[in-house]
């Protein structure tokens, strides 16, 4: 669905105006609008509808409680990273367990906060990382549910940034070391084989590199039940992508009914752990227009967000669309690199836009909902924007601007003697 409209030539958000929202609040600004998560989420959760599934939402994507929270009251579970993470989602009033744990890296302080909240699963990535989680939760007189994340070495097909399923890459266990490392986990006392999962990448575009991972990971429980070990659940991880300019995403409901109808039969609990899919088309960062700068070679629109709010661009080259909220009739348009204040070659936002615009005009930089405000820094020492969400015709804060105080609050001078 699509939030985002024109009213007498002005950008609205689920009928609220973006113009207004920028002067209540201020930009940079990221608005989200609730009923296209809430949409985004029904889309996979329903589209399962016919088995036993959880649609763990990656909170990697978009972290901020109101959204999280939104999330577990449509009944969503959710893929945690870091203990960081955790604490979120149980701030938000996530259940823990509905919680998976998802990472190369966990501590093991991250383990014990995980155990002793009682989260659903953890999705081990290696096997120096299955030892420590037997021995964390034997200090704890606990029993571990565990998942082994299988990389199944198939090609997402995506950014080598964001591509994680293929042999030589970081996650996951190889798909030829599997049975072992599942024998092993079966061999540790403090440890429940539950599940088996694989993620290959972010951004996906076609469904038959997941349909591949996915036959890699049936051929896989078949081999090991046949040696005796049982699966309660199946996770698919994340990686749906969402059009950010002409892409082609798959139909998240068809996919979602597709792999309900495959797995219908197979008595498996199915999650997923999407997080763009769910956030990425829900959200815009509004940002203003300091200055254009027309320089002979190019013409810079210099705004007041940058890669600080909105990394992607630097980072792997993203494209977000940038558009006017308010349309200037008539006026001719002209070519802008949309650059942002940070001091560093990289910090675009946009390159050759055609764009009517002014100074002081509002623009929104649009699917920027997921790995916005999650992946934000305070470079610069630039506070993190406020967030606003669009609901039901209101619009909330749901996280205030940074002030210039909390950017040094942890902060001590001490003198050199
Ligand atoms: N599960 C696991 C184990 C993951 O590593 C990820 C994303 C997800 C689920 C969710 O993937 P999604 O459905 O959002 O594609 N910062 C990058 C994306 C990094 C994705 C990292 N892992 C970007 O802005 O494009």
């Amino acid at each position: 669905m699509s939030a985002l409209a024109r009213a007498g030539g002005e950008l609205t958000l689920d009928g609220v105006s973006l113009e207004g929202i920028a002067r209540e609040f201020g930009t940079p600004c990221y608005v989200y609008s609730r009923a296209a998560i809430e949409a985004a989420f029904r889309d996979f959760d329903e589209g399962l509808g016919g088995i036993d599934h959880l649609v763990c939402y990656a909170v990697k994507a978009n972290s901020t409680l109101a959204i999280l929270h939104l999330l577990q009251r449509l009944g969503a579970g959710f893929d945690i990273v870091s203990g960081g993470e955790l604490a979120r989602v149980m701030a938000a009033g996530g259940r823990a367990d509905r919680v998976i744990f998802s990472g190369v890296g966990k501590s093991e302080a991250e383990m014990r906060m995980a155990l002793a909240a009682g989260i659903k699963c953890f999705n081990v990535e290696s096997e120096p990382e299955l030892e420590r989680l037997d021995a964390v939760a034997r200090s704890m007189g606990k029993v571990a549910p565990v998942s082994i994340r299988i990389n199944p070495d198939v090609d997402a097909k995506t950014h080598p940034y964001i591509s994680t399923g293929m042999a030589g890459n970081k996650f996951g266990i190889p798909h030829d070391r599997a049975i072992d490392v599942y024998h092993r986990a079966a061999r540790l006392a403090n440890l429940r084989v539950t599940g088996i999962d694989c993620h290959i990448g972010s951004q996906i575009l076609e469904t038959a590199p997941l349909d591949e991972a996915l036959d890699r990971v049936l051929d896989l429980t078949a081999r090991l039940e046949a040696e005796g070990i049982r699966f309660e659940h199946i996770d698919l991880g994340g990686g749906i992508g969402i059009r950010y300019r002409d892409e082609t995403p798959p139909d998240v409901r068809a996919y979602a009914a597709r792999l309900a109808a495959r797995l219908k039969d197979r008595g498996y609990q199915v999650l997923l752990e999407p997080g763009r899919a769910i956030v990425g088309a829900a959200g815009v960062l509004l940002t203003r227009i300091e200055y254009l700068k027309l320089d002979k070679a190019r013409h810079f629109a210099v705004v007041d967000a940058s890669m600080s709010e909105l990394l992607r661009p630097a980072l792997y080259q993203a494209w977000h669309d940038i558009v006017p909220v308010k349309e200037r009739d008539g006026a001719a348009r002209a070519s802008f690199d949309v650059v942002g204040p940070v001091c560093e070659s990289s910090d675009v936002l946009g390159t050759d836009r055609a764009l009517a615009v002014q100074a002081g005009d509002l623009l929104a930089i649009l699917s920027a909902g997921a790995y916005g405000m999650a992946m934000s820094s305070n470079y610069n020492s630039r506070p993190r924007p406020a967030e606003v969400m669009v609901d039901g015709g209101r619009a909330l804060l749901i996280r205030a601007r940074e002030s210039l105080e909390s950017l040094f609050a942890l902060e001590k001078i001490v003198d050199a003697r």
